[in-house]
């Protein structure tokens, strides 16, 4: 097992470079099952997530390479066995595109209930309407859910409330559908706009991604392409809040900076400055950090990605902010952790009140999900005195090379290998 072991209190200074984005890798690589031939995908982001993929493409026969330390070669011709095995499926919620891409070229889909971060229940209800819609049937034994259909045909979809990972899902068997389909209330982030122009220039016919209705017209053929994954949105909040949360002066690279406008806009809101360029921004603190609200909401709202890592930072911000998120149903995991470290912070339903105090002091805590571990790193690094964060394997899920990263910025982490039996012995 490994730790990260912080030494906090130095503010960050320098310039860090993010990678590609987690949620729109994950759902291009699993869209290479659609191609008819080989894919050169670019920028394509090295975390545990993204290894999950490439091991599921892997035993369905595809053949999966990286030819770079960001460059992963597919071709998914060679797939004969359209089903997910259920170790890999359980250990990552995007496993649930195979539903979408496995039946837009097979027909017939077999993917074990998808896992991921534990952040309430998270049912795939909206993929399955949109599916049925499309004509497939759907059933489900032994935590397997099996979605076929003789043929996919074209239609209206109108998701009930904005979900991402049900709209990729219809736009998947939408795009081998014959007509037209069109999406209502769709999800509007920017890694489904990303996910569009990759299939787009594959030769798919999509319109509208990035607003609410989208529409596809179904494609028979998809040429294989070389494509470059955008920039994480998330990740490059991340930094933006621990440069704001240590006083440090950072500048951000390789960002889409209308991505983060509203992650700009709650920094500068607390009182952090932040100069936005063509491809990066920086971000440094001149005067004291004051409170602000928050209410995470769909794109191009507030993100529920970026919830936790804001809230450390708020709870060292003078006076008292309300932070509110009801996009799932248990985001707030990390409080108790944070109230380890000294935070002032209380959970009401969907609302989280944080009384900033002085300082955070350092103390072991558990990563208990991706972005509550990123959570707890920026606090550590605030804090003074040592802390120590378990089951780092969440954070690895979606930041690469976090550590790395946060070192060249000034930053006193280390990683720490461990043995829980030795632990428990110990006591
Ligand atoms: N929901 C349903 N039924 C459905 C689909 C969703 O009830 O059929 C509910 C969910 O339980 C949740 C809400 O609708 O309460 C929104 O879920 P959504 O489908 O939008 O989320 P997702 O596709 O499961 C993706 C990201 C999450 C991110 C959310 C919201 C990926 C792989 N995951 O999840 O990313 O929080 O959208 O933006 O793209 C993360 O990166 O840390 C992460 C959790």
């Amino acid at each position: 097992m490994e730790k990260f072991v912080i030494h906090g209190g130095k503010p960050l200074r320098g310039e860090v470079t993010v990678s590609g984005a987690k949620n729109a890798a994950v759902a291009i690589v699993a869209a290479t099952i659609l191609c008819d031939e080989q894919c050169i995908l670019e920028n394509v982001p090295e975390i545990s997530d993204i290894a999950i993929c490439v091991k599921i493409l892997k035993e369905m026969g595809a053949a999966v390479s990286f030819t770079g330390k960001n460059t992963l070669k597919v071709d998914t011709r060679q797939i004969k066995n359209p089903v997910v095995p259920y170790e890999l499926a359980r250990s990552m919620r995007a496993s649930s595109y195979f539903i979408g891409t496995l039946l837009g070229r097979f027909h017939d889909a077999s993917v074990p209930t998808p896992g991921g971060c534990d952040l309430g229940d998270r049912p795939i209800d909206q993929h399955i309407k949109a599916f049925n819609a499309l004509g497939a049937k759907n059933e489900n034994a032994n935590g397997v859910i099996r979605v076929y259909a003789d043929h996919l045909v074209g239609a209206q979809i109108y998701f009930d409330f904005n979900t991402v990972g049900g709209t990729i899902n219809a736009i998947f068997a939408a795009v081998k559908a014959d007509g037209l389909t069109i999406i209502e209330n769709a999800a509007k982030e920017p890694h489904i706009v990303d996910l569009a122009n990759f299939l787009n220039s594959m030769g798919a016919d999509i319109r509208g991604a990035g607003t609410d209705v989208i529409k596809i017209r179904g494609t028979k053929f998809l040429k294989g392409i070389t494509y470059a994954i955008i920039p994480d949105q998330i990740e490059a909040g991340t930094y933006m809040v621990a440069a704001a949360a240590t006083h440090g002066d950072v500048l951000v690279r390789n960002v889409i900076p209308k991505h983060l406008e509203s992650i700009t806009a709650k920094l500068r809101m607390i009182g952090a400055t932040v100069d936005e360029f063509d491809e990066s921004v920086r971000v440094y603190v001149e005067k004291p950090l004051v409170k602000t609200n928050v209410k995470t909401l769909p794109h191009p709202g507030f993100p529920t990605d970026m919830q936790p890592q804001l809230s450390a930072l708020l709870s060292i911000c003078e006076g008292t902010s309300f932070v509110t998120d009801d996009i799932f149903d248990n985001r707030f995991r990390y409080a108790g952790e944070l109230r380890r470290m000294g935070a002032d912070i209380s959970i009401e339903g969907k609302v989280a009140v944080i009384q900033g105090v002085k300082e955070l002091t350092g103390a072991p805590v558990k990563a208990t999900d991706l972005r509550a571990g990123a959570a707890l790193i920026i606090a550590g690094l605030c804090a003074s005195g040592i802390t120590e964060i378990e089951d780092i394997y969440h954070i690895e899920r979606g930041y690469e090379q976090i550590d790395e990263k946060l070192r060249k910025l000034g930053a006193d982490i280390r990683r720490v290998y461990y043995n829980n039996a030795e632990i428990a012995l110990s006591v």
